[in-house]
Order: C-alpha cells, then structure tokens, then sequence
C-alpha cells in the first residue's frame, strides 16, 4: 500500500488552485441516465471515486468517452443493465445515487444496500421512503434494494432528516416523474445547486435549489447539455486549513469564497488574515500558535462535517482549549486516536472532542481511516516535528487530487512511498 512521508515543518506559501468538486461531479455523472442524449461534463477531478462511478455506470451500459480537453462525454441513453452490484457500492457509498434516476427512467433498480463506514451508520431510509411516497416498491432481498415503478409519480415529500445525496436522488428521481413534486426539509449545500443547474439545463424544471423547498416539475425527457465542474470547497477548506497550521500565506484560486462562508469565519477566528476576490480566497498567519475556536458541525450554511478533521488540526497546536461537537456524523473522530499519537491532547466523549493546545506536535507513523482523516493526517504531519507517515492513503486519493503535488507546489516536503 502506498504511503505519504512529510517532513514537517515548511511554511506553505503561493497560489493553488481547486479541483473540481467531487461531491458535485458523482451525482452530475448519475444523472447523465435520466438523459436521452450525450452530456459532456468538463472540470472533472482525477479521482478514484470518479473513476469508481464510471465503472459504475459502463457496467451498466453506458459510454464514457474522454476527449483530448480532458473533457468526458457520457452517453447513458440505452442501458442493458440496472443493477449497482455490492463490489462497486462497498468501495463508494454514493453509488446509491444511480437509483433514483435509474427508477425514474427505466422503471427499475437493483442496488447494493450500503453497510456502514468508518464514519457512521449511514442508513438510505430517508432515499427509500421518498421513493416509495413516489410510488415505487422497494423491496430489500439478499443485501439489494429492489426497487420497481412503472412510471413515478410526484409528491410532497418532506425529508425526516438532512441528507445530502438523498436530497440529489430524489431531486433527479422527480425531473420524470409525472406532475409537481415540493420536497421539504431538503439539504442547501451548494453542490444541491450545482446539480439542480445541470439538470435544468437538460431541460429540466427545477425552482428553489438552496433553499428549504424544492419544487420540480415532471417533464417527459431531458436532454443533452455540457456542464462545467465547479471547484472544491472542501478541497479548497483544506489548503486554507494547511496555511492557518504552517504560519502559511496562500491563495487558493477558482472558489467562491460564498461557498465556505462558516469556514472562512472560523479561520479569522484563529487570528488568521482572510481576503477575498469573487473566485479567489488568500490566507495569512502570522501567529505562532491560532487561536482556539470552537466548532459545531451541522448541514450548510452552518460548518461542514468534511471540514471537522482538519479544523481539530488547527486547534490542537493552539494557545488555548476549544470544543467540537460533531453533529453529522455519529463516528468521525477517528482521526483523534492517530493525532494523540502526534502528541495532541484531545479528549473524546460522544461526539464531542475537548481539545488543548499543545506547544508542539512529532512526526510519527499513523493511519488513514477515511477520506478527510487522511487530510487532517497530512496538515498534522505538515506541521510536525520530524517525519510523519501516513499509511492507507487510498483513502485520500478518493477525493483529493494530486494533493501532494499541489501541496509541494506550496512547499511542503512530501513523498509518496510505492507499496
Ligand atoms: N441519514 C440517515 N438516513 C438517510 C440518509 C442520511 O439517517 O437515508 C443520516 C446519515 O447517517 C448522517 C446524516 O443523515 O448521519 C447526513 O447524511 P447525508 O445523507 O447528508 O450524507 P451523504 O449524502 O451520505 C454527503 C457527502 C459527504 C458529506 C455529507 C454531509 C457526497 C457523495 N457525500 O454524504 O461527503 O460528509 O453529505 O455533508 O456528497 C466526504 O466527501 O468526505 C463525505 C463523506
């Protein structure tokens, strides 16, 4: 397995630019099925999820085609399959997103129901029983949902909890289901917008993306579009994250500084200097030590659960003691245990993390669990003392592209071990 070796210690400075977004492109590539022509999607990250949902959707008969721009042509107007088989779905969970617009579309599904992950339980309770409202019948059988309807019809569906992906199935599930369908109690994250702005632009009718109310009108078919990636607010959270831990001065280019609005608040709360274009945020930190800031995770606008890792970085190496309450995910503080071995001193109970700030952390050899663990792994190893390295960095490259690369750019020292 492939490793990343940090020498720590390098302030970061320079200019990066984001990727585009991945939690913004898997469901764009899932609602290619709803379309009866060919969509080209441009900005696509290098990912291995990317790559995770293509042979996806080629096992089920759709044809992906790259282009010499690097831009990718989808065509999944004739699909000879519609099942997501359990080998795809366990190595990425978002694979659920192909169900509602393979039952919107061809009438039928048989998914991988997803078990749990390293960050929680994750249940798809919220997805199934807006379908059903649909109209659909789900069936669960040897490990698969079994979802059938001749032709979906819409609802008023008002979610019992925030998801994130279910909000995106069902938004996509209704663009062809017949009549109006208000879904409430949806979520607002940005990467909602992106999708409700490809859709409409496949003709779909989409109003209130963003907002707690969607509105969707059936229509018979969408059609072809080509849609550009917006870039990564996660992404771009953990490189302004990196500068606030290295005494960094960067600016990360190609973000919408809207999009990170609770991220940018805490930032300047750790003493950290933030400036602003419309597509551009630039971060200066000239403190020894942030200042310790307080963090409650919750569904955009509040501050992001994918942020929470990397934000307990910065608070481990300040001059203070802070709390984060993690209120998301039930499981995400994996990455605690492998700080503590750096020499943070940070205390679990629940889903609260009491965190005080040591002098200084050490390089030692520690262990990815998840995706943004892996990056809060990585800032911890950047400001270390001596050499960190991080193991099962599979999970990394997941949803970060070429972050090594990009973070060498910046000056850092990391090198990427073969297995
Ligand atoms: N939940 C249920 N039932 C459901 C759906 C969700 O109980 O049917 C619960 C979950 O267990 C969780 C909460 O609701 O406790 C929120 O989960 P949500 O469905 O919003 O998460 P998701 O859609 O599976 C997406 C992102 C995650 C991100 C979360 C929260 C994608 C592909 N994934 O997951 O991204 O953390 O929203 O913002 O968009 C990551 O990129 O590292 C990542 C994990």
């Amino acid at each position: 397995m492939e490793k990343l070796l940090i020498k720590g210690g390098n302030s970061l400075t320079g200019n990066v630019t984001c990727s585009g977004a991945k939690n913004a492109a898997l469901p764009m590539i899932a609602s290619t099925i709803l379309c009866d022509e060919k969509v080209v999607l441009k900005n696509l990250p290098y990912l291995q999820d990317i790559t995770t949902m293509f042979e996806l959707l080629g096992s089920m008969g759709s044809e992906i085609m790259l282009d010499e721009n690097m831009n990718f042509t989808i065509c999944s107007d004739n699909l000879s399959d519609i099942e997501a088989r359990y080998e795809l779905v366990k190595t990425m969970r978002a694979s659920i997103l192909v169900l509602g617009p393979l039952v919107a579309k061809y009438g039928k599904a048989r998914i991988a129901l997803p078990g749990g992950c390293a960050i929680g339980s994750r249940p798809v309770n919220y997805h199934l029983d807006a379908l059903k409202q649909m109209g659909a019948k789900i069936v669960l059988k040897n490990g698969y949902i079994e979802a059938s309807a001749k032709k979906l019809s819409a609802a008023n569906i008002r979610f019992e909890g925030v998801t994130v992906t279910g909000t995106e199935n069902i938004m996509m599930a209704a663009t062809l289901a017949k009549g109006t369908s208000v879904l409430t109690n949806v979520a607002k994250e940005p990467e909602i917008i992106d999708l409700a702005d490809m859709l409409i632009s496949m003709g779909a009718k989409i109003h209130g993306a963003g907002s707690d109310e969607i509105t969707i009108e059936g229509v018979k078919n969408l059609k072809g579009t080509e849609f550009y990636i917006p870039a990564d607010r996660i992404e771009a959270g953990t490189y302004l994250a990196a500068a606030a831990v290295t005494k960094g001065d960067i600016t990360v280019n190609g973000i919408n500084p809207d999009r990170l609005m609770k991220v940018i608040d805490k930032l300047k709360g750790t003493g950290a200097k933030l400036d602003f274009t419309e597509n551009s945020i630039s971060i200066s930190m000239k403190r020894d030590h942030p200042k310790p800031v307080d963090i409650t995770t919750a569904p955009f606008p509040e501050f992001p659960t994918d942020m929470q890792a990397q934000f307990s970085v910065i608070n481990a190496i300040s001059d203070g003691t802070s709390n984060i309450y993690e209120t998301v995910f039930e499981n995400r503080f994996m990455h605690i245990l492998e700080l503590n071995r750096m020499g943070c001193d940070i205390n679990v109970q629940g889903n609260h993390a009491t965190i005080k700030g040591v002098k200084s952390i050490y390089g030692a050899e520690v262990m990815a669990t998840d995706l943004r663990a892996s990056a809060s792994l990585i800032l911890a190893g950047l400001c270390a003392k001596g050499e960190t390295v991080v193991d099962r960095i599979y999970h990394i490259d997941r949803g970060y592209e070429r972050i090594e690369e990009k973070l060498n750019y910046l000056g850092a020292n990391i090198i990427r071990l073969p297995s």
